[in-house]
């Protein structure tokens, strides 16, 4: 890997995760419900990389802000993100007893309070933006917009239902376009990486054009990433990665590699992460953004 770029990258996560892991369990201390409280806290300490809200402090940082100003913001994302992870490994879904290097959130607290833990984050993703004071109150509800849509119907839950219903269409045995497959990468994970550009836009007062260069780089980078984690899942270990792997295969998911061959999905991933950088190049300090646009086309985790 070019040091140039994963030394940035070490220095950035240096920075900004102390910053963020003090944010993230402050909104969650005990309430009525210890049990689902619990829950919530074991999924989001158990780690994960902090892809999505890093990139929000430094989408604000890139539009010369300090990362502070989007810390409600990127706390919002993970727990989104996090709430995401546990429904995706639910039996009904990927059916996964692994993640974040430890047993996934319904095998060690059941699937009832797995569930909950879920729909506690995704709530307590809204609370903690709406309630941050120190965001002007037009950007919070700018941000809890663009939130909604991205973890919604029209993203998120969107792709991930579809990914669901592309599991019985291969097993019926019909053939996939590229095209779909890649709404499908688009909702189901483009999404929230696409906000996660834009809310640090946002919470940083962003222009319409900056808005507008943040989305086209995190659809980009939302897409790479997809294809980066469909290729990783063919090739990278369990250790590495924390969670099961060679599992898409098994499972009739369709994917990048099955349909363009490893070869071919790194073409696709080289290119979106170029157009990534790309859309980057004209914000006023766009130097960590990408530079980690490089890393996560080269990330082995
Ligand atoms: C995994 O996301 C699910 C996808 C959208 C590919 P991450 O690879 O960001 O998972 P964590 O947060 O590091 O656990
Ligand atoms: C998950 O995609 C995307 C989400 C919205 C959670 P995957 O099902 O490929 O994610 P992993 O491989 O289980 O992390
Ligand atoms: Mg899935
Ligand atoms: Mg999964
Ligand atoms: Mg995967």
């Amino acid at each position: 890997m070019n040091p140039d770029f994963s030394t940035q990258v070490r220095q950035d996560l240096d920075r900004l995760v102390p910053l963020l892991e003090a944010r993230l369990l402050k909104a969650l201390h005990d309430g009525e419900a210890p049990r689902v409280g619990e829950a919530m806290r074991y999924s989001l300490e158990a780690g994960g990389k902090r892809v999505r809200p890093v990139l929000c402090l430094l989408a604000a940082e890139a539009l010369g802000s300090p990362p502070e100003i989007a810390l409600a913001c990127a706390t919002a994302l993970e727990y989104i993100h996090t709430y995401s992870l546990i429904h995706d490994d639910l039996p009904a879904m990927d059916d996964d007893a692994l993640r974040r290097g430890k047993p996934t959130c319904h095998v060690a607290f059941g699937e009832g309070q797995a569930i909950l833990a879920g729909d506690g984050l995704l709530t307590e993703a809204f609370t903690v933006l709406l309630g941050d004071e120190t965001l002007p109150a037009d950007r919070r509800l700018l941000a809890a917009r663009i939130l909604a849509e991205a973890a919604g119907w029209h993203g998120m839950v969107g792709g991930q239902s579809l990914d669901l219903a592309g599991e019985e269409r291969t097993r019926s045995g019909q053939a996939y376009a590229l095209e779909h497959l890649q709404l499908i990468h688009r909702l189901k994970t483009g999404a929230l990486l696409r906000a996660a550009l834009e809310l640090g836009g946002v919470a940083a007062g962003a222009s319409q054009e900056q808005r507008a260069r943040l989305r086209e780089a995190g659809a980009a980078l939302g897409l790479a990433f997809q294809i980066q984690d469909d290729i990783l899942d063919a090739t990278s270990t369990a250790e590495q990665m924390g969670k099961r792997v060679g599992k898409d295969e098994g499972q009739g998911k369709i994917t990048y590699p099955l349909l363009l061959g490893l070869d071919g999905a790194r073409t696709a991933l080289q290119e979106a992460t170029a157009r990534a950088i790309e859309h980057l190049q004209s914000l006023p300090h766009p130097c960590s953004l990408m530079a980690w646009a490089r890393f996560l086309a080269e990330r082995k985790a």
